[in-house]
């Protein structure tokens, strides 16, 4: 889909009159490319004094390839552009130790070049050693969440709490994070846990995916096509689903991605039971489970009819712990597997018109709590991407008025791509995202919605 605006706000006269208002400029978001370096930049690193993740941080930036540099040049002026500002949080134990936080970022945020990346890494708040260090630490998400309004240019930020014995676990976070595959994503919260049972580093960074099977519902079009593309990308053999009514967009989608089609009602009393006989027979198991098939049947509550409601519960939530539980109970789902939600920022915010599926987007957040420590204890793990405005056939049918205000109404002034909600799903299939777990990450561009 196209953003009119976007266009017309990078032309010559549109850049003119969009300063002269003071309206909305929406930058070129960097996205991945192959061979392109991660960062637009070198990363300056930095730590309170006291903190334990100088090492993994030094490790994993190696091992993206991004250069890393520890002492500030001259800031302002003509000082280096960054491409990343990194800031490893997890010395401060106390309240008045926050002001490393501007001693860090103040003079150096400047500095940062157009769609760089800012990452603050802390300890969550709940396992911190003394009341003292839980408040400074929990601190950090204001901290965060207003830097990412400050950014301009398509720069983006979040915060990392990794748990303390959990630091080898960084590297996958780190490398979505400090790159272009991250490029919608913005003042999102992570955590990284220590059921490190289920991490296990790629050989090849580029197709982490190798030998893995993953499953994608609703894969005919939009973000299931997209997240389809993706894995395949990373390596991954897809089993695209959708329904029958879709066959001929899905054996397209199918055949690009080189994986197979399954015309399935995801809804259908026997689906659970003809995708673990799909998958067992045919695949031996399957490793990444995507619940990406998705509706709206939009209504005010006091007009909406029956089936309006029961086909967006069918559909959006109530058959995905169904199949859930056929793949675990029938060993379908493979250790070390992924089962990824698709939630949305209607089920953190709520929106008019949208009790049903927002309903269903709450309950699916409700899914990833209530089945991650099951999974952790195989070695598995669940997390799910509540995509903002995301530029679909979905959003296409929203009334103009209501999605200009979508799109613009977001740290980064535009609406996301498909591939954005892909890439963060890619991260969360990743084998090396194993301490990954029980996270709805938004890929909203920091949507106002839910904030
Ligand atoms: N587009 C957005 O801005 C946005 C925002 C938040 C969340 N989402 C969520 O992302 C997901 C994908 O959205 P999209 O915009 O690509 O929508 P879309 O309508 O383009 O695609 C949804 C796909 O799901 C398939 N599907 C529907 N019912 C099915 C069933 N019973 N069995 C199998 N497949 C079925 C459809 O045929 C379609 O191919 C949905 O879960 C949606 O709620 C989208």
């Amino acid at each position: 889909m196209t953003d009119r605006y976007q266009q017309f706000a990078r032309s010559g006269v549109g850049r003119l009159i969009v300063s002269r208002l003071g309206l909305p400029n929406p930058a070129p978001l960097r996205r991945y490319r192959p061979g392109e370096p991660p960062l637009p930049g070198p990363a300056l690193v930095g730590a309170a004094p006291g903190g334990r993740l100088g090492d993994a941080v030094a490790t994993a930036l190696k091992s993206a390839g991004i250069d890393m540099i520890s002492e500030p040049g001259t800031a302002n002026g003509d000082g280096p552009r960054y491409g990343g500002l990194v800031f490893d949080a997890t010395g401060i134990a106390n309240p008045t130790q926050l002001r490393e936080l501007y001693t860090f970022f103040q003079p150096n945020l400047r500095a940062l070049a157009g769609c760089g990346r800012v990452l603050v890494l802390g300890t969550p708040p709940e396992n911190a050693a003394t009341r003292s260090e839980a408040i400074a630490q929990r601190a950090l998400e204001g901290f965060t969440r207003s830097v990412g309004k400050e950014l301009r240019r398509g720069a983006t930020v979040q915060l990392v709490y990794v748990a303390p014995g959990a630091e080898s676990a960084l590297e996958s976070t780190l490398r979505f994070l400090l790159s272009a595959r991250s490029a919608y994503v913005s003042g999102q919260v992570v955590r990284i846990g220590t059921h490190g049972a289920g991490l296990a580093e790629p050989d090849d960074w580029d197709r982490p995916l190798d030998g893995k099977v993953a499953l994608v519902t609703g894969a005919s079009r939009g973000i299931g096509a997209a997240i389809a593309d993706v894995l395949a990308r990373d390596g991954a053999h897809v089993v695209a689903l959708d329904v029958p009514a879709q066959g001929a967009e899905l054996s397209t989608v199918a055949n690009r991605v080189r994986g197979s089609a399954l015309q399935l009602d995801i809804t259908a009393e026997d689906a659970p039971a003809r995708l673990v006989e799909h998958l067992s027979t045919r695949h031996g198991g399957v490793d990444i489970v995507v619940h990406n098939a998705g509706i709206t049947r939009d209504r005010k509550l006091a007009n909406m009819k029956d089936p309006a409601w029961d086909a967006v519960l069918a559909v959006n939530l109530i058959c995905q712990p169904v199949v859930n539980e056929a793949l675990i109970n029938g060993d379908v789902l493979r250790p070390n597997g992924r089962i990824i939600g698709v939630s949305s920022i209607a089920g953190i915010a709520g929106n008019t018109g949208q009790t049903n599926y927002a309903t269903t987007k709450a309950g699916v957040i409700g899914m990833v709590n209530a089945y991650a420590p099951v999974l952790a204890g195989r070695g598995a793990t669940i997390n799910a991407v509540a995509p903002g405005f995301i530029e679909t056939k979905m959003t296409a049918a929203v009334p103009l008025a209501i999605r200009e205000v979508g799109r613009r109404m977001n740290s980064l002034a535009q609406g996301g791509l498909p591939v954005d909600v892909a890439e963060t799903v890619a991260w969360f299939a990743n084998p090396a995202s194993g301490a990954v777990n029980g996270n709805v990450v938004r890929v909203c561009g920091q949507s106002l919605l839910g904030a």
